[in-house]
């Protein structure tokens, strides 16, 4: 009840599509050879019956033997079928019909290659332009006079903090922080603005925020835009620009310098991360490392980009 299932042995279905064909043929070819006979003896026939039984002896079509025209007429008929087996069926039969769909496939294949090519092509041109457009807004930074310098810290990652804070505390990053922006205008988002505890001593603090009603201790600016905050640095000859992650993306292609503490540790738990700094714009200038030791749980090192 359980046994196994007899197999029947399987054809494939092109093969037998082929057989039957292959037969198809031969039939063909068949019904040719009996035709020729059946015309051999006809013809044979039509001549005894006219000559030596004297059939029709004297019956004449425009002067010809009426035998004579019967084995003409039978001739062409054997012709057309001599030709419709062996030249019509080479020229439209299934062998020919493949060979044309092959022939269109492939040039179909060639068609989508060159189409494939150009579109390739197409897509370098636009990452071109769009990269040379991203270029094109740096001058124009430039015109604005303005030296900005990005500075930030991150780790090998790029890892910038997580939920609002920092991961690590390097009282050595913060010291060098502090020395570098005393005294000048530092820009940031609403979110980094947010998790500093009170505003920094001695900054000029210019907050971004989409919110129009965002309310903020006295002394502090409040822009609406990246740009926003570039026009109303003022007088500052070393304004920065101090995150966090969305920040940074939009400021990379404005800034002209980068002060970057890079900390020398994955911080697979980060949430905000740094664009990746290219360094076929961005030429390390400087640099200088600083090992783990009891109150730095990681190395790192300060280094500074400018443009190339
Ligand atoms: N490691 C470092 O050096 C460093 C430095 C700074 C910050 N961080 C860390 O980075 C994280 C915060 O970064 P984040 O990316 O989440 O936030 P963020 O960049 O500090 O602030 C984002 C906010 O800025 C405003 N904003 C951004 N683009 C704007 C635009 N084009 N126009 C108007 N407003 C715009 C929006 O505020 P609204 O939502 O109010 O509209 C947005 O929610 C924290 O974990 C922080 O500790 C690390």
């Amino acid at each position: 009840m359980f046994g196994r299932k007899k197999k029947t042995p399987e054809i494939d279905k092109e093969q037998l599509e082929l057989i039957e064909y292959a037969q198809k043929r031969i039939r063909k070819k068949k019904r040719v050879y009996s035709h020729f006979i059946l015309f051999l003896i006809g013809s044979i026939f039509v001549i005894l019956a006219n000559t030596v039984l004297g059939i029709g002896k004297d019956f004449k079509i425009a002067g010809v033997d009426w035998f004579v025209l019967v084995i003409i007429v039978w001739l062409f008929f054997l012709a057309y079928h001599i030709f419709k087996v062996f030249v019509t069926n080479r020229f439209m039969g299934k062998d020919w019909e493949k060979k044309q769909l092959e022939k269109l496939v492939a040039k179909q294949q060639r068609r989508i290659e060159k189409i494939k090519t150009r579109l390739e092509k197409e897509a370098t041109v636009i990452a071109e332009s769009e990269f040379n457009d991203e270029q094109k807004t740096i001058p124009e930074s430039n015109a604005l006079n303005k030296n900005l310098t990005l500075i930030a810290a991150a780790g090998e990652d790029n890892s910038l903090g997580k939920d609002n804070d920092l991961i690590w505390h390097l009282s050595d990053d913060l010291k060098r922080f502090k020395s570098l922006t005393n005294g000048h205008t530092i820009i940031m988002g609403r979110k980094t603005f947010e998790s500093f505890p009170k505003p920094l001593p001695n900054r000029t603090h210019i907050v971004i925020t989409r919110n129009k009603d965002y309310a903020v201790p006295d002394g502090v600016l409040i822009t609406h835009s990246l740009k926003e905050a570039i026009e109303l640095i003022g007088a500052d000859e070393q304004p920065f620009v101090i995150g966090g992650g969305e920040i940074y993306k939009q400021a990379l292609p404005l800034v002209d310098k980068i002060e970057l503490t890079r900390v020398h540790h994955e911080f697979e738990n980060a949430d905000t991360f740094l664009p990746v700094i290219d360094e076929s714009i961005w030429k390390e200038v400087n640099r200088t490392t600083h090992d783990a030791d009891d109150k730095h749980e990681y190395a790192f090192s300060f280094i500074t980009y400018e443009r190339r």
